[in-house]
């Protein structure tokens, strides 16, 4: 305990020796110039944005349509690893020019309204430079609607955080729920502050709008102690997100962790088991420990430990207290990307499950009901909505037929109910047509955070084909499960299955036994989900 004192004690010394640095606001590198307001701005991108999904237009001007960092690495004004940027806005015109430039091939474009051009990210004499970047995607009415979150904010109370820095934490949670703008419809937020130990301040339900939440916030009363912030996750994932204090089920569970400095506990297994409760979790980090306070740190690269690693999509450090304001935009389009929001989940809520079902004439309408059930007694299993997994299904005779895309119904009662009204059609069997079909109606819908499952019923050979489609969707990453019943055969099922056949293809000998198989499927999409490297 004496140590921690000295510890908090000497944080809380070089603080104030700091000198205030100028500060740039940062910018993903999916966002065009057109998505901020601002004529000229500087601003930093982060490593990575090369990819090719960030698209550029345009050959040293470039149409706003484009990627700000990708043009900057094509401009080569930074590379790769990111770095600062000028950019300023100029009139939009005719003819950008596509040109393979620094590792990126930019494309052409007849003509847009805007364009810019980027340059060294030094300030031009006289100019002053917005420590915050206005989004015209992020005024309130586009992010309420967009942006439906169940948030809960782990606030630092710790005695090392000093009052004047508890004000500023306090005027950026309201900073952040005015930009939110909370309400039913969009985000919910709750507050717990950490210090020895957690408290809930207020949860979800406490209140459902920016202004009884700012005058909420006003009152909160710094409880000081340590900075236990694996405590406080612990917390959060038992207590927090339940659905008496008001959590949606439908709506992503965010926990935001503000911590000053560096928490005197471990984090990692607490922010795993939340994790893999599906909470995603960020990071802001404000005033890090430099050289000399990293040996008191108790848990190097505690951030990294604690977020899912994808980019730095999940942390933001901000150097001081006195410029966190300038963040609050960048969080905010963070937490309401939810389509990104996707490292928290599990094998029940992560996938977009499309059946392709065999309705050939040999099934038989008793059997065909068999067929429904089962696909019903699969889709029960998961956790279905917009945002955790979808089903689809498509019905294949000689011909094909979508029966339901992904996007159809959000809930799991609505994807029952519309299972059971599938009509039995009565056919042939074009097993490979009916995989071609099903990756260009269904998966080919399917969202970038999803992982694809096909799961293939049938009872018979297939008049053409299978391999050539079963590959195909293989190699656009669908996993394949099949399930062959009576006639199906054995080297038809394994060519469509996903490698190792053995836990992707499925034989039994008739439809009143296909009950057996229900849970060692589910339980092989999940022995698969769990393998796969996370963090
Ligand atoms: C589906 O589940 C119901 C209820 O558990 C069960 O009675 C039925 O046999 C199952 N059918 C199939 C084909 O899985």
């Amino acid at each position: 305990a004496l140590c921690l004192t000295c510890t908090s004690a000497a944080k809380e010394a070089t603080k104030k020796t700091k000198k205030p640095k100028l500060y740039v606001p940062q910018i993903d590198c999916d966002v065009k110039a057109g998505k901020i307001i601002n004529p000229e701005f500087i601003a930093k991108c982060p490593p990575g944005c090369q990819d090719v999904k960030y698209r550029v237009y345009g050959t040293d001007i470039y149409a706003s349509f484009s990627s700000v960092c990708g043009a900057a690495i094509h401009s080569g004004i930074i590379d790769s690893s990111g770095g600062k940027i000028l950019v300023q806005k100029v009139a939009g015109h005719s003819g950008y020019k596509g040109s393979f430039s620094n590792g990126i091939r930019s494309l052409s474009l007849p003509r847009w309204r805007e364009s810019f051009i980027v340059s060294e990210g030094k300030p031009r004499k006289g100019v002053t430079y917005p420590p915050t970047l206005e989004y015209s995607s992020s005024k309130s009415s586009t992010v309420k609607s967009d942006c439906k979150v169940d948030l809960s904010f782990l606030i630092d109370g710790s005695w090392s955080i000093g009052k004047r820095r508890f004000q500023i934490q306090k005027q950026f949670l309201s900073d952040v729920s005015q930009a939110l703008d909370i309400g039913i419809a969009g985000p919910l937020m709750g507050i717990i502050q950490y210090g020895d130990d957690p408290s809930t301040e207020f949860n979800l339900k406490t209140y459902a709008n920016s202004r009884d939440l700012r005058n909420a916030i006003e009152k909160i009363s710094q409880k000081g102690g340590l900075s236990n912030v694996g405590r406080a996750l612990s917390f959060v994932n038992k207590n927090f997100f339940s659905d008496a204090n008001g959590n949606r089920g439908g709506a992503p569970n965010v926990a935001i962790v503000m911590v000053d400095g560096w928490p005197t506990d471990k984090v990692e297994e607490a922010s795993r088991l939340a994790r893999e409760s599906g909470i995603n979790i960020f990071f802001v980090t404000i005033e890090a420990a430099d050289e000399n306070e990293k040996q008191n740190v108790i848990e190097p690269n505690f951030v990294d430990k604690a977020v899912c690693r994808t980019n730095g999509f999940y942390s933001i450090n901000v150097p001081s207290w006195f410029s966190l304001h300038k963040v609050v935009q960048l969080l905010v389009k963070r937490v309401c990307d939810t389509d990104r929001l996707a490292c928290s989940k599990t094998c029940l809520n992560s996938a977009d499950i499309g059946f392709v079902i065999d309705g050939s004439s040999s099934v038989g309408t008793g059997n065909f009901r068999t067929l429904l059930q089962f696909v019903a007694n699969i889709s029960k299993e998961f956790e279905i909505s917009d945002t955790d997994t979808r089903i689809g299904a498509v019905q294949y005779t000689y011909e094909q037929r979508l029966e339901f895309g992904f996007d159809k119904y959000s809930t799991k009662q609505d994807v029952l109910n519309a299972i059971k009204r599938i009509n039995y059609w009565s056919g042939g069997t074009s097993t490979g047509e009916a995989i071609n079909y099903a990756s260009e109606h269904l998966f080919s819908k399917s969202k970038p955070n999803k992982r694809k499952i096909m799961i293939l019923i049938t009872d018979g050979r297939s008049y053409d084909d299978v391999r050539v489609p079963a590959m195909t969707a293989h190699q656009n990453g669908v996993i394949a499960y099949s399930i062959g019943i009576a006639w199906a055969a054995q080297d038809e099922l394994e060519a469509i299955a996903t490698d190792p056949d053995k836990e992707h293809s499925f034989f039994v000998d008739e439809f009143d036994n296909l009950y057996k198989f229900v849970s060692k499927i589910i339980q092989n999409i999940c022995t698969e989900f769990n393998s796969q490297p996370r963090n």
